[in-house]
């Protein structure tokens, strides 16, 4: 006897093979219509037709015939946890002042720090819990949060530990990543190395404590360069850390061939990865997590070169990004959107980016992002007819319910 079954007019299912969609296998995406999904202790039991489900005895029945049905989004690239927001830098984008030079002037990313560094602990939790809760109802149950708004030990130590907490307390899993090296603040002024340094002094309590799997970094003009990116990226794996970073986000200096260099899980951003890195890319296991959100908030008209990653045969991911400076949303429905109409990505690839790759992306390839009889029942029921529609009708929330280990949460 089942606990749950759910009757849909269609089933979205990413598959993965064990490994990160590359290349053509990004277009492939299985679907059912006239679906059914069995749930059992917390756990997918069933995945078929409604034919073979007909006989299936459950003890709660739905049924949403003309509904989609697929797995909960994973969103591999947040800035969850933060203090304050920046409103005011809107008149300065308006103006044209760059964001560079908005954090050269303190203002940015320093921004933020001030807000963290002064909330407390309770009050991070109950805003990182606040935008949390918005993730889940727009059909995330698995993402990553990036500390990275204290730029000491203290406030990192106090992000990673309200990342912590809420990955215990709320239905969404958290995978988190320490991101110290986001900035350099103004006592380090002038001396990165020597931050840098200070940043890695905390792996061992980071790791003792279990407070983040991978180590990430800003690598951009003003910030820190390639080969500082890629000393610090060393240290942390030889630490036992996955490694990602910021590359090519606003100015090409090549961090997306050193990400595939020293195997990193993956390259975020990749605005401007040169045609070496689009190569490199697809013959790495570096996953490129792609920000079409960041580069739309930016008011960039040149997108990441997705197509031609995909041609080259890498594994592209999606995600919101999530800040509170280059990308103000917790609406991955909307980046599916922009990754159609600006990065030029099919229907399938997508679903792909934002499930199985971005499950691969970090770290939770066999636990999320596929709808498979034995993993977690993390399910979404969308008000949409088909898995075309959701790429297509934007701007507004599609979500009808969503499940996380199997229990109705939004
Ligand atoms: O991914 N570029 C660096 N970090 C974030 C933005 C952080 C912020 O502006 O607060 C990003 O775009
Ligand atoms: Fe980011």
């Amino acid at each position: 006897m089942l606990d749950t079954i759910i009757f849909a007019g269609q089933v979205v299912l990413p598959t993965s093979n064990g490994r990160a969609l590359r290349g053509t296998e990004m277009n492939e995406l299985k679907i059912i219509d006239n679906g059914a999904v069995g749930i059992k202790d917390g756990l997918i039991a069933f995945v078929g037709s409604a034919e073979e489900a007909a006989d299936l005895e459950a003890k709660e029945t739905i049924d949403a015939a003309g509904k989609l049905l697929s797995p909960g989004l994973v969103d591999p690239h947040t800035h969850l946890v933060f203090g304050g927001s920046r409103e005011h830098e809107l008149a300065l984008k308006q103006q044209g002042v760059p964001y560079l030079e908005i954090l050269a002037q303190g203002g940015g990313i320093l921004s933020t720090v001030r807000s963290t560094r002064e909330a407390s602990e309770e009050a991070l939790y109950e805003k990182g819990l606040f935008h949390l809760n918005r993730c889940l109802t727009y059909g995330v149950t698995t993402m990553e949060a990036k500390s990275g708004y204290g730029l000491d030990k203290e406030t990192e130590l106090k992000q990673l530990r309200v990342a912590k907490k809420l990955n215990e307390t709320h239905p969404i899993e958290l995978v988190s990543t320490f991101l110290g090296a986001h900035a350099i603040p103004e006592n380090y002024k002038g001396r990165p190395d020597a931050f840098l340094e200070e940043m890695l002094s905390m792996l061992p309590v980071i790791s003792k404590e279990g407070l983040a799997e991978f180590v990430d970094i800003f690598c951009e003009t003003g910030v820190f360069t390639v080969e500082q990116s890629k000393t610090f990226l060393q240290k942390a794996k030889t630490a036992g850390f996955g490694v990602k970073i910021h590359a090519d986000e606003i100015d090409p200096l090549g961090g997306t061939e050193m990400a595939c260099e020293i195997g990193a899980a993956s390259a975020d951003h990749l605005v401007g990865a040169s045609k070496e890195g689009v190569r490199m890319l697809g013959e790495s296991d570096t996953i490129a997590v792609l920000l079409p959100g960041t580069t739309f908030y930016l008011g960039k008209d040149h997108f990441a070169p997705a197509r031609d990653m995909i041609a080259s045969g890498a594994a592209v991911a999606l995600s919101t990004d999530f800040n509170p400076g280059s990308s103000p949303t917790e609406n991955l429905q909307f980046i599916m959107n922009l990754a159609a109409l600006r990065l030029k990505m099919t229907p399938e690839e997508i679903w792909n980016a934002v499930t199985v790759n971005a499950a691969f992306a970090i770290g939770r390839g066999e636990a999320a992002g596929s709808l498979e009889v034995g993993r977690n029942a993390d399910l979404v029921l969308w008000d949409v007819p088909n898995y075309k529609y959701i790429p297509y009708h934007y701007g507004v929330n599609h979500v009808n319910k969503v499940w996380k280990d199997g229990k109705l949460v939004a």
